[in-house]
C-alpha cells in the first residue's frame, strides 16, 4: 500500500472556522457539533478538507470546546480566545502554520455540504495564470439575506466583500454572496491579515475584508462559481439545520435509488451519513437507519422499523415495526416480525422472531423459532450475561429465557 504521507499535498494547507459561538442556534451545544444526517457538522467538512490530502489542516475553536477537538482527530486544532470574527479565527490558524509556504484554503465549519470538487474548482482559480493570489467561491442565491456579497467592478472582476449588516439598500440586492470559502497564497494572507480592521456593523475582524486590501495592493482576486446554492448552505440557525439536514436526506435517497434500492415513499425514510444498503432491497415507508447499519441485497424492511449499528445479511424481511439496536447481526433468510426488539445479538441464518419478542445479548443458531412474547432475561441487575441457543431450537410462547 503506498505511504499515505506520501501522498500528501505540501502545497496546501486548510484552516477551519469552528469556534463561532453559534448563538443564533440557541444551544449549549456547539453549532458545529450538531448532527446532519448523524454526523456532526464540523465532521462533514474536515472529511472533506482529509480528502484533498492537504499537508495539514487546522480547525479554529472556542475555548470550551473539547468536544469538537476530539471529534476533529486527526486534524489540528487551535484556541481562538475571543471570537473577535472570521478575519482574527484565521489569524489564530495561521499560528500553527508559520513555515508553511503554498495554498491556504480557508473554509467555514457551518456549510458542510460543500463537495471536494467545487473546493477543487476554487483552488484551480487561484492558478489560472495571470499572478492571481486570492480566490474566492461565490454562488447566486435566491434568498441571499444575511450572507456576504460579492461586488464587482465595472470589468466584472471582485471589488470587495459587503456583509449584509454593513451593506447599502443597493448592495443588498446583489445575489451574488460569499460562500465563506477563499484560497490564497500564505504570504498574500500573512501581509493581508494584519491590515484588517474592526471598523464596521458587528465590532469584529471580518476575513472578508481580503479582497479589497488586495485590490489596494494591486493583487488580483478571482471568483470561482458554485453552481448549486444548496452546497455552500452555511448554518446558523435551527431553521438552517433543518434545511441542510432535508437537502442532505435528499441527496442520500437519490443516491440509493440510484444504487438498485427501491424507497416505497422516499421522502418518509430517513438515512445517516454510512447507510449503505445493498441491491434490490426494498424499503417500506417510515423507516428510521440510525448510524452503522449495513444491509446486504435481497433484504425486504417493512413499513416503520427503526435501525441502528447493525448488518443485515441478504434474504432477510423485517418488521413491520422492528426495532434493531446496536451490536446486531442478522444472518442470512432471517424473519422478524412486528414489535420486534432485537440488540447486541448474532441471530443466525433462517431464523424467526415473528411477533413481540426482546432478545438482548445474545447469540442464536439457525434455524431456531421464538414464539409469540418470547423473550430474553439476561440481566440480573449488575452484570448483563449471554444468552446462548443452539441450532434448530422451537422455543413456545411466553417463555422468558433467563
Ligand atoms: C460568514 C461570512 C459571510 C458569508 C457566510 C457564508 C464573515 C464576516 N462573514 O457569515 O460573508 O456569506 O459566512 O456562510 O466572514 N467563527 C470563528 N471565530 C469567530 C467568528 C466565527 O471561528 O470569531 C467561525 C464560526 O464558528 C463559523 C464561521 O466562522 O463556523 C462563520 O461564522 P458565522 O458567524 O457563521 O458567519 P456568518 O454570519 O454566517
Ligand atoms: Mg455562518
Amino acid at each position: 500500500m503506498a505511504d499515505k504521507q506520501s501522498t500528501k499535498n505540501k502545497h496546501l494547507a486548510c484552516i477551519i472556522l469552528a469556534a463561532g459561538k453559534g448563538t443564533r442556534m440557541r444551544s449549549k451545544t456547539p453549532k458545529v457539533m450538531h448532527p446532519v444526517l448523524n454526523l456532526p457538522i464540523i465532521k462533514w467538512i474536515t472529511n472533506t478538507a482529509q480528502s484533498l490530502n492537504a499537508v495539514k489542516s487546522v480547525v479554529v475553536i472556542g475555548p470550551d470546546m473539547d468536544a469538537v477537538a476530539q471529534a476533529v482527530t486527526p486534524c489540528e486544532t487551535v484556541i481562538q480566545t475571543e471570537r473577535k470574527g472570521t478575519g482574527d479565527a484565521v489569524k489564530t490558524g495561521l499560528t500553527n502554520l508559520q513555515d508553511f509556504d503554498g495554498d491556504i484554503l480557508i473554509l467555514l465549519g457551518d456549510t458542510p455540504l460543500i463537495t471536494q470538487q467545487t473546493i477543487q474548482d476554487l483552488i484551480d482559480a487561484r492558478h489560472d495564470g495571470n499572478d492571481v493570489r486570492l480566490s474566492v467561491l461565490g454562488t447566486f442565491m435566491d434568498n441571499p439575506d444575511g450572507y456576504g456579497r460579492l461586488i464587482l467592478d465595472d470589468d466584472g472582476m471582485l471589488d470587495k466583500i459587503v456583509e449584509h449588516k454593513d451593506a447599502s439598500e443597493e448592495e443588498k440586492t446583489v445575489d451574488l454572496v460569499n460562500t465563506g470559502a477563499f484560497c490564497v497564497d500564505a504570504q498574500t494572507l500573512r501581509t493581508l491579515i494584519s491590515a484588517i480592521k474592526n471598523e464596521n456593523a458587528q465590532g469584529e475582524y471580518y476575513i472578508t475584508d481580503l479582497p479589497a486590501l488586495a485590490k489596494a495592493k494591486g493583487w488580483k482576486t478571482a471568483v470561482s462559481y458554485c453552481d448549486d446554492e444548496n452546497e455552500v448552505l452555511g448554518i446558523n440557525s435551527r431553521q438552517d439545520l433543518a434545511v441542510v439536514e432535508d437537502i442532505a436526506q435528499n441527496r442520500k435517497r437519490t443516491q440509493m435509488m440510484e444504487n438498485g434500492v427501491t424507497l416505497q415513499d422516499p421522502f418518509a425514510t430517513y438515512f445517516s451519513y454510512d447507510t449503505d444498503i445493498g441491491q434490490d432491497s426494498i424499503i417500506g415507508p417510515g423507516c428510521v437507519f440510525g448510524p452503522g447499519v449495513k444491509i446486504d441485497e435481497d433484504v425486504e424492511v417493512k413499513a416503520f422499523c427503526h435501525l441502528e449499528g447493525v448488518h443485515v445479511k441478504s434474504g432477510c424481511a423485517l418488521g413491520p415495526y422492528a426495532r434493531l439496536r446496536p451490536g446486531t447481526v442478522l444472518h442470512e433468510n432471517v424473519r422478524i416480525g412486528n414489535f420486534v426488539e432485537i440488540k447486541n445479538t448474532d441471530f443466525g441464518k433462517g431464523s424467526k422472531a415473528n411477533h413481540l419478542s426482546y432478545i438482548g445479548d445474545s447469540t442464536i443458531g439457525e434455524d431456531v423459532n421464538f414464539g409469540a412474547g418470547s423473550i430474553t432475561v439476561n440481566y440480573d441487575g449488575f452484570t448483563k450475561h449471554r444468552t446462548h441457543v443452539g441450532n434448530n431450537v422451537m422455543i413456545g410462547c411466553n417463555v422468558n429465557l433467563i
